[in-house]
């Protein structure tokens, strides 16, 4: 039987266990960007993870866009028309230097894309996907500098140095730092990118983008949908666990994971709403700690937990995914070339998600459906009093 008749079966075969489970695992469209395997994770544009990894950001930006990897020619002039569009429209930084300093980060990204498009959306959702993932760099600088109690006006930098290049020389980090820093935001960036279709944030970028609302407007939501600690947030709670913690010894993380679970709290760092094996994602950050942090006191705790906590959790025989997920390095790896604040690192997920999430939107509203889109978005809803048929 083909895919596309099984599913067709599987919506034939809806039944009302199928309602109010918040939509898993039921297929309501289609994605050309990225794919997630329960056992293979995921896939950009069918090259499975850490066969992309360690390439370029801006290659990948290429590659989800245009559906290829480009070749050496393309990647020059793909950067070159990637750069052109950095500009920083006037106002942003006054906008944002009035913000509430203790609002969470992830509010001043959002705040910040959305007034991005009101200081100069095109209306064009290609040119205006490409042109707020040229801008993040500057934005995620300016929030960065802005709360740090620095100025928001930022330094000159030579955009053609690169996406991540630009924003860590914005920051004016010790030169020390800087080349850790490189690394880390680069893989960190790849692998964020994209997650398939589904994902919370990517599902309400198109949702809201269906009803023609402008891009930035639906990129803001969709930031909205990532900042959840269910979602997006879960990094930042995540390097606040090991922070807990507080030891790598193998005896005393059993203790406290059992302890956490013992109180009904979540084991941060595990689990997936769809892989069924580690996460690739986290297998190839812990590769990348392995070579430049493998003492590091953070990523000493994280590799006794990875041991740890599937054993613990696989115990239970309602827990369908005991291992770690993407979460579970990302903040330690960020931590250590330093970016100590952890609710600061959603706003990295999101940067990286702009780009996967801009992909969909392009995709939905100019490419599906030969062109004609996919229509604005309009589930049903059973009322309690109607019968199923
Ligand atoms: C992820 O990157 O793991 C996600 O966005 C979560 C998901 O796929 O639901």
């Amino acid at each position: 039987m083909s895919d596309d008749r099984d599913s067709k079966k599987v919506l034939l075969e809806l039944t009302e266990e199928h309602l109010d489970i918040g939509m898993r695992g039921i297929p309501v469209g289609t994605c050309r960007t990225s794919s997630v395997s329960p056992d293979g994770g995921v896939h950009y544009v069918g090259y499975p993870i850490a066969a992309v990894a360690d390439k370029a950001p801006e290659d990948i930006v290429f590659l989800l866009f245009e559906k290829r990897l480009p070749t050496e020619e393309e990647s020059i002039a793909f950067r070159k028309n990637l750069f052109s569009r950095a500009t920083i429209p006037d106002g942003l930084v006054k906008m944002l230097e009035n913000l509430p300093r203790d609002g969470h980060p992830m509010d001043w990204l959002s705040i910040g894309i959305h007034a991005l498009g009101m200081l100069g959306k095109t209306e064009d959702w290609e040119e205006d996907a490409l042109n707020l993932i040229a801008q993040m760099p500057y934005l995620m600088a300016a929030i960065f500098r802005i709360r740090g109690g620095r100025s928001g006006s930022l330094p000159d930098v030579d955009p053609n140095i690169g996406m991540v290049e630009a924003f860590v020389a914005m920051l004016e980090p010790k030169p020390e730092q800087v080349a850790n820093m490189v690394k880390v935001l680069r893989t960190f960036l790849v692998l964020h990118m994209d997650h398939g279709g589904g994902n919370l944030s990517t599902f309400t970028g198109k949702a809201v983008a269906s009803g023609h609302a402008d891009l930035y407007a639906s990129m803001a939501a969709a930031m909205n949908a990532l900042s959840g600690p269910l979602h997006g947030r879960a990094n930042q709670s995540c390097l606040e666990f090991v922070q807990r913690i507080g030891t790598d010894d193998p005896i005393k993380v059993e203790e406290f994971v059992r302890s956490e679970l013992a109180a009904k709290k979540p084991i941060y760092g595990f689990g997936h709403a769809v892989l069924r094996v580690e996460d690739p994602r986290a297998t190839f950050q812990f590769s990348l700690g392995e070579k430049i942090c493998p003492d590091d006191e953070y990523f000493s705790i994280i590799r006794t937990l990875r041991e740890v906590a599937p054993r613990v959790l696989g115990e239970n025989p309602r827990i369908s995914n005991p291992n770690a997920n993407v979460d579970i390095a990302s903040g330690t790896l960020l931590n250590h070339v330093g970016f100590k604040k952890p609710s600061y690192y959603t706003t990295f997920f999101g940067w990286a998600r702009v780009i996967g999430i801009g992909a969909q939107i392009v995709d939905e509203r100019i490419t599906a459906r030969n062109g004609k889109g996919i229509p604005i978005y309009r589930p049903k809803y059973i009322a309690i009093d109607q019968e199923l048929k």
